[in-house]
């Protein structure tokens, strides 16, 4: 690794998330590690009031427990007819321990017999350096929800989020297909299209290390 690679961690453990993130950002000088790559660390609580509170948090505690920059996300389904649920709870709705299709039946069942079945996925990104400082970029994705799960594809919500312009929930779009129209594939987009200044960016914030060369006899 030389010194002009900016080594940066994906705090997540989502093996696909990170291939999506590698797979944008292939080109760019920058050397990405996950936490899968790191010892085990305290995990974050995700308690903040909004997605934007969570990425935040997830990246800047991950930045400055390993001591270099960091990016996180942090995703949800928000329903109009149910004020927003499941939104920042999305990974806990129902409960802890539910399966997806659990999560999914639950919310299906919430919303027999509504007439407004707008929803939309959101997602934020943040890139902290490890004083706090951070990027934040967001994106949403405007769809329904269906009237029953269809589709093998993805994962969550993805079999009872019907996206019209496919005319398809996203379980029975290709990921490929999905990522092009996806929050998270747009978020990481509006990233991808400015990586050049998040690096420069994060150049500038972050402390210059001072080197000291051993000469002689001395050792180091
Ligand atoms: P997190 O951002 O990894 O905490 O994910 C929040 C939760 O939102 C996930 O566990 C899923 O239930 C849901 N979610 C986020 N993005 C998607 C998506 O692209 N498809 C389906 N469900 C999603």
């Amino acid at each position: 690794m030389t010194d002009d690679i900016l080594t940066m961690v994906i705090a997540t453990h989502n093996t696909g998330k990170l291939a999506e993130i590698r797979n944008l950002l292939k080109d760019y000088p920058v050397y990405l590690k996950s936490l899968l790559d790191f010892g085990p660390i305290p995990p974050v609580e995700e308690d903040g009031a909004t997605f934007d509170d969570n990425a935040y948090k997830k990246a800047a505690f991950t930045a400055r427990v390993l001591g270099v920059p960091a990016l996180a996300d942090d995703s949800g389904l928000v329903v109009e007819a149910l004020g927003g649920e499941p939104g920042i709870h999305s990974a806990r709705y129902g409960g802890d321990g539910l399966t997806d299709i659990e999560r999914y039946t639950l919310l299906l069942r919430n919303m027999k017999g509504q007439k407004n079945r707008k929803a939309a996925f959101c997602c934020v990104i943040s890139i902290a350096v490890p004083t706090g400082p951070a990027l934040t970029y967001e994106a949403r994705c405007e769809g329904r929800i269906a009237e029953s799960a269809s589709g093998e594809n993805g994962f969550g919500y993805d079999p009872v989020f019907f996206y019209p312009p496919a005319n398809q929930t996203f379980a029975e779009m290709s990921i490929s297909e999905k990522s092009l129209v996806s929050h998270r594939g747009k978020a990481l987009k509006e990233m991808q299209k400015e990586f050049d200044n998040v690096i420069r960016w994060i150049r500038q914030q972050m402390p210059v290390q001072e080197k000291f060369k051993c000469e002689g006899a001395i050792s180091c």
